[in-house]
């Protein structure tokens, strides 16, 4: 199977199969919020097998076998990873310390960029012989020392505006705050001179210094220091720092609150997003959950692929993007399936399902092309034909006629299954004419993903149990 980086994709399975799917350094920007190797009413979200058997997968043996498990699903993010992009790993304080050692490991030590603490407001619980926990951890690294920055600035609300914008300027009514014009460096003899009587090392050249002041932006008390005034409708707002505390965590009337716990704000998501990628930038998010990192991309103008091992996230974050607030084409891979199913597909879309799922190359004429389907790399042709009865022997001797005409010694042809007749016709040729037809059982092909009808079953009833909005699924190819 293969990921076009070009189209907005979401992909059921587990992130360690579906990220190879993905081209080596296609991506700007990876954001993951993988399970912390917290407690397990944290860990199980959707609640189905999946995700059961992923979580079973990391907590047998502790913090190491945490560690281990997570280790080549970083390996793989960092090759998917362009030279220029970046990785924002979530995490708190179950597993942060041994996750950054993991990083500098794979991203290496001086890639590190900073450690982002998010200040969640309101402990998770009151802890009795130590402190409450009140924050995650967002550990930054980029691939490269040249890499997509775009300063975050905070948001200015109302108390931080009254707080360090305490003058109102008479007239225009324009709110500002006091800076120091002094140097910070004492040794800076061309910044020595007198100023309105105090004779001090200035941050700006005596010719600058007169600009300022003629256009009014010199403030002196009395015989005081001179000091800036710096307008707020001219700040961009607080150069954000390490600590941040000013997104809050989900609330509960929020409206875009989905009602699982480890939902991220996409006040959160829109920062880091912005701050290292640009409109247009590939992101990807290989631990979904909700969908909060594609519903922000869709936003912000940028491509994603994200993707969970559980289908109930997959439905979920399907929905988010379909809601009235937010349209945007996607396509959906790998959702499981039974093989019922996947007979039910008509004969040319299965057949760019198992191309597009092997990684040969579709055939996108509908017709003529003597119902080549499409080929695989040494492009041998490919023919695919989803019949309930098994393939006969006419079925191969047209294929035979197709390679011949193609000049090719090698073709494959799946289906479910292939009658006597059709094997020994195969087999006949081999022999006779030195022509290899691969008889390929559909079956084999899909075993990873087709699931029993009893399981299909059970994820139906957890799809309808998680359904928010509306009533369809889109369709997986
Ligand atoms: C903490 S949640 C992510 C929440 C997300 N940031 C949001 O805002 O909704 C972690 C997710 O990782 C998923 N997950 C666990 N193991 C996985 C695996 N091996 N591959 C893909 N997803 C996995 C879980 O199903 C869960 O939805």
């Amino acid at each position: 199977m293969k990921i076009d980086p070009n189209k907005n994709t979401i992909v059921c399975g587990d992130n360690i199969d579906w990220l190879n799917w993905i081209p080596d350094e296609s991506v700007d920007l990876c954001y993951i919020d993988p399970p912390f190797f917290s407690n397990r009413d944290y860990e199980i979200i959707w609640g189905n097998g999946y995700e059961l058997r992923s979580f079973g997968d990391r907590f047998s043996g502790g913090i190491s076998h945490y560690i281990e498990w997570m280790r080549p699903r970083i390996e793989l993010i960092h090759k998917k990873i362009k030279n220029t992009g970046t990785l924002f790993l979530h995490c708190d304080w179950h597993a942060s310390h041994r996750l950054r050692c993991l990083l500098d490991d794979t991203f290496g030590g001086k890639n590190f960029r900073s450690e982002i603490i998010w200040k969640r407001q309101g402990a998770k619980g009151l802890a009795s012989t130590r402190l409450p926990n009140n924050h995650d951890t967002i550990l930054y690294y980029t691939k490269s020392e040249k890499f997509t920055w775009n300063r975050p600035f905070s948001s200015q609300d109302p108390e931080y505006i009254r707080k360090f914008y305490k003058h109102v300027e008479e007239g225009t009514g324009r709110r500002y705050q006091l800076d120091n014009l002094a140097n910070p460096n004492p040794n800076r003899p061309n910044l020595t001179y007198e100023f309105r009587g105090h004779l001090k090392v200035w941050r700006w050249t005596k010719e600058k210094m007169n600009d300022a002041d003629r256009q009014g932006l010199i403030y002196q008390k009395g015989n005081g220091v001179p000091r800036l005034k710096r307008y707020l409708d001219e700040n961009k707002g607080r150069p954000v720092d390490t600590v941040w505390d000013d997104i809050l965590a989900i609330q509960g009337q929020a409206t875009e609150r989905l009602g699982y716990p480890t939902q991220k704000p996409e006040a959160l998501l829109q920062r880091l997003i912005k701050c290292s990628s640009n409109p247009g930038d590939l992101v990807l998010d290989c631990f979904s959950g909700g969908g909060t990192t594609a519903k922000v991309c869709s936003m912000t103008d940028r491509r994603f692929i994200i993707g969970d091992v559980s289908p109930v996230a997959i439905k979920v974050s399907a929905q988010r993007l379909n809601s009235k607030s937010s349209k945007v084409s996607f396509e959906i891979k790998n959702v499981p399936k039974t093989e019922k199913e996947l007979k039910e597909i008509d004969g040319h879309d299965f057949a760019r399902i198992v191309c597009e799922y092997m990684g040969w190359k579709v055939n996108d004429k509908k017709t003529g092309d003597r119902g080549i389907d499409g080929w695989d790399g040494n492009r041998n042709p490919i023919q695919v034909k989803n019949h309930s009865t098994p393939v006969g022997r006419p079925d191969i001797q047209k294929f035979h006629s197709a390679i011949t005409s193609e000049k090719k010694r090698i073709g494959v042809f799946v289906a479910w299954e292939f009658s006597k007749n059709a094997l020994e016709y195969i087999a006949t040729l081999k022999q006779n004419e030195d022509i290899e037809i691969i008889a390929k059982s559909a079956f084999d092909i899909f075993k990873d993903i087709l699931i029993p009808h009893a399981k299909k079953e059970e994820i139906d009833r957890l799809f309808e149990k998680y359904d928010y909005s509306d009533k369809t699924l889109p369709q997986s190819a």
